[in-house]
């Protein structure tokens, strides 16, 4: 296996522990640890390490996106793919949050925040991220990684 060229961070955003109970008819029936172990394979894949984590607390999420600057105890990451979940349609503190860490990032959505209710179209994220996938499901995570992986080595 060669050495690892990189690290991202995966994050996650309320609820996103419920998937696969989770409104099956919107979100499916695959589970978080699916979520983690697709985007472990495809960033093994392009030598990428891969850290996931979810939370249901915005201030926890905030954290999570200034701890990819690293510090004495733990590594920081290169790229940053992000679920926001329902803080996509509310938080400032989370587009702050990816706007002062400055490292390449896609949004992701499971499902079509287009083609659902009215205020799922806004999106705080959006401005301040590379890409956004939505609808695509669990694949949104895949193509994210791969996406990340060909602009931290291409
Ligand atoms: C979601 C879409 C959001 O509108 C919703 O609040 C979620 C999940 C998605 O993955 O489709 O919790 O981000």
């Amino acid at each position: 296996m060669p050495a690892e060229t990189g690290r991202l961070l995966i994050i996650n955003g309320p609820n996103l522990n419920l998937l696969g109970t989770r409104e099956p008819e919107v979100y499916g029936t695959a589970t978080l640890a699916d979520v983690e172990e697709i985007c472990r394979t495809a960033a093994t894949a392009h030598g990428l390490a891969v850290e996931v984590v979810q939370s249901n607390h915005e201030g926890e999420l905030v954290d999570a996106i200034q701890s990819v600057r690293g510090s004495a105890e733990r590594p920081g990451a290169d790229g940053i793919v992000i679920n926001p979940a329902a803080y996509t349609h509310t938080s400032v503190a989370l587009r702050d949050a990816l706007g002062a860490v400055a490292r390449p990032t896609v949004e992701v959505h499971i499902s079509n925040v287009h083609a659902r209710e009215e205020f799922r179209r806004h999106s705080y994220i959006s401005p301040v991220v590379d890409a956004v996938i939505a609808g695509a499901g669990l694949t949104g995570y895949r193509l994210a990684v791969d996406l990340l992986a060909e602009r931290l080595q291409g």
